[in-house]
């Protein structure tokens, strides 16, 4: 049974449909890469696999139940399994690195403070930044922070962990550091992993399947290798990065150049 099972969601906001009757599965212990224009719905999805807002219509299964129903205390025990770094760190800049990963456990658990130094401990070394938790977040690097909300994301020991973005705004070598955590994460704790990114070498580098939104729907689902190989043009158009309007600009161009090369347009 998937982990994650998705059945015709549809999401509007004030009545502009923005999610159009998705359809994924996220099977266990996989990393499912996001794919997608800005504003395509990624967070958007991402919030309904969080069950912060409802859908319109469809289902989102999480581990067999359907947090678009399910009562308050069946997600309450849901989100436990779920950590989540949103796009902007978010981490509180008053708390130092380990008190930010504490918190999370000190409001869900009732661990002895003894136990969460440890806990707190070894979710910092996991991440790389023991050697910093008494930091407090305007202290660290870019890198560093996304880190640290990695770190806060596996407090609780979570089944799935949920990045939105995470690579966003960092240089391309720290962002390489992070493809390599989230492989680590995987590996070392057989973690579900779902990632949004719109950076392709990062996509490919850590993704079992990944999914492409395009005008709120899933244009290609798939292995790294069958959406390197897919033809769809939508596809093709977001790996090869050519905007929309240079695209058609390009045909246009590509159709009249022929009449450059007639008798009549010769001198
Ligand atoms: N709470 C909201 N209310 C109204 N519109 C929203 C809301 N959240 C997102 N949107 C709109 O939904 C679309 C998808 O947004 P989002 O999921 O953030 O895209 P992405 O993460 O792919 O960049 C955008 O057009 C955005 O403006
Ligand atoms: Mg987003």
């Amino acid at each position: 049974m998937p982990i994650i099972s998705i059945r015709d969601l549809v999401v509007e906001y004030d009545g502009r449909r923005i999610l159009d009757g998705l359809n994924l599965d996220i099977e266990h212990g996989e990393t499912m890469v996001l794919l997608g224009g800005s504003g395509s719905g990624k967070s958007t999805l991402l919030r309904q696999i969080l069950a912060l807002e409802r859908p319109k219509s469809g289902s989102v299964h999480v581990k067999g139940t359907d947090i678009t129903r399910c009562s308050a205390a069946e997600l309450k025990t849901l989100r436990r399994s779920i950590g989540v770094a949103f796009q902007s760190a978010a981490l509180f800049n008053s708390l130092s690195v380990e008190d930010n990963v504490a918190l999370t456990l000190r409001e869900h658990t009732r661990l002895a403070p003894s136990i969460i130094d440890l806990v707190v401990w070894m979710k910092l070394a996991v991440v790389g930044l023991a050697d910093f938790a008494k930091l407090h977040p305007q202290e660290l690097s870019g890198g560093m922070k996304k880190r640290a909300a990695v770190a806060r994301a596996l407090a609780l020991g979570p089944e799935i962990l949920v990045l939105d973005e995470p690579s966003a705004g960092l240089d391309p070598i720290v962002a390489a550091e992070l493809d390599e955590l989230i492989l680590l994460l995987k590996e070392a704790f057989q973690m579900t992993v779902i990632v949004v990114t719109h950076e392709l070498p990062s996509a490919f580098r850590i993704a079992d399947r990944i999914a492409m939104l395009y005008q709120g729907r899933f244009c290609s689902i798939g292995t790294r290798d069958e959406i390197k190989a897919s033809q769809d043009p939508r596809v093709r158009q977001f790996l090869n990065r050519i905007p929309g309007n240079i695209a058609k600009a390009a045909a246009v161009a590509a159709y009249f150049e022929k009449y450059l090369h007639t008798p009549e347009a010769a001198a």
